[in-house]
């Protein structure tokens, strides 16, 4: 038994960072001379051949290991599976790409180890201090407004609540893995507004590098989960997230049925079964490609022949969801002679659960 104990764990979110993985060993290398630490790259099987790339060095050095995730893709999950797979007392997160300061590592470590009221300690590029680099306009606005944004979930006073470079007992982490989201990009946010009970936190100022070798994985898919995830945890316990897109979509849905139905009776002059024939099917088809896009994105349906059995079995969930609207809505109408307004919004409400139930088991299931 070797007398030093591991002190720390550094997780390394990848996608296509082939070329960083060799550069990012040698500076944590350099940067935490005399530590005890560990690297574990959590990659996503990237194309590029990232785990590859870390594997080589992992076999000439046991502090490198590898997680390799098949068939699976995100920033934030990969970050939970890597900070729960280590036995260090202490975790960090660091980008993959270099663009975070490692050498701000040791000094995270100290705090962490001389202060045990402590609980994470967070790279910011918003305290005194700290800076963003060679940012254009436009990101500076973005990141600014999804800051604004995240101050809605967060009771905490952080100046980069958006930083995904921090340092934390890993300890905590994993006693918060059954309450945290795993959505989209912003892990520390998830962690941060997770917990019951606020984390004690320090932040130490650093410059956001540019990234010299591959490129950003930040996207439009990845501004939606970021809104997806402050919807999760605002009201994500009232009304599920995925019900909510699927209900707004279906809400849009009907927006498109009405504008169909309106050209093809109103101005076209077809008759108006017919219209409402052909706007059903359209309103349909728009529902099962946007909920196949955006609500069931990460298990959606690709190539003709899926796309077209998920949409006829899509069409036909609906259709006895529509059968089940019309019938209760016409019921509480005629029987009980109820409010007209509340007799439609209780047959759309039933056909709304059928459609999402059935669907996520028999269409995305
Ligand atoms: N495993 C895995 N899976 N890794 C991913 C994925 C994924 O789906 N998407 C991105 N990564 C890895 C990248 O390979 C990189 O190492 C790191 O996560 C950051 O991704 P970038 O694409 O470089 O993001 P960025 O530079 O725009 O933003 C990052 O830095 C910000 C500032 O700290 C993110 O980490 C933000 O969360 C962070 O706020
Ligand atoms: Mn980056």
């Amino acid at each position: 038994m070797s007398e030093t104990l591991l002190e720390l764990a550094i997780v390394i979110p990848t996608f296509n960072e082939r070329a960083n993985v060799p550069l990012l060993i040698a500076k944590l290398d350099a940067a935490l001379a005399g530590r005890a630490w560990e690297a574990i790259f959590v990659d996503d099987d990237s194309p590029d051949g990232t785990a590859d790339a870390a594997r080589a060095i992992a076999r000439a050095d046991p502090r490198v290991r590898v997680i390799q995730r098949i068939g699976r893709r995100g920033l934030s999950s990969a970050c939970i599976e890597g900070m729960c797979a280590t036995a260090a007392p202490c975790v960090a997160v660091i980008d993959g790409d270099l663009q975070h300061d490692e050498t701000l590592l040791p000094k995270m470590l100290d705090a962490l180890q001389a202060d045990a009221g402590l609980d994470v300690v967070i790279g910011s590029r918003f305290c005194e201090g700290g800076c963003t680099g060679e940012w254009d306009r436009e990101r500076v606005a973005k990141s600014a407004f999804a800051t604004k944004l995240s101050r809605q979930v967060l009771k905490a006073d952080l100046t980069d609540p958006m930083s995904g470079f921090f340092m934390i007992r890993s300890e905590i982490v994993r006693g918060l893995v059954p309450v945290l989201s795993g959505i989209g990009f912003k892990i520390l946010l998830d962690i941060m507004t997770a917990s019951p009970k606020p984390l004690r936190f320090r932040e130490l100022p650093y410059t956001f590098r540019v990234r010299i070798e591959g490129e950003s994985k930040l996207d439009y898919v990845v501004a939606m989960e970021y809104l997806i995830a402050l919807y999760d945890r605002m009201f994500g316990k009232v009304v599920p997230v995925r019900f909510a897109m699927f209900s707004a979509i279906g809400a849009a849905g009907a927006a498109v049925h009405l504008g169909v139905l309106f050209v093809l009776f109103r101005l076209v002059g077809l008759p108006f079964v017919t219209g409402t024939i052909a706007a059903t099917i359209v309103a349909m088809t728009f529902n099962f490609l946007l909920n196949n896009a955006l609500t069931y994105r990460e298990r959606r349906l690709q190539g003709a022949g899926p796309i077209l059995a998920g949409w006829f079995s899509f069409c036909l969930v609906c259709g006895v969801g529509a059968a089940a609207n019309v019938g209760l809505a016409a019921f509480l109408h005629n029987v009980q002679h109820g409010d007209w307004r509340l007799s439609a919004l209780a047959g759309i409400a039933v056909a709304a659960v059928w459609n999402f139930a059935l669907s996520s088991r028999f269409v995305w299931g």
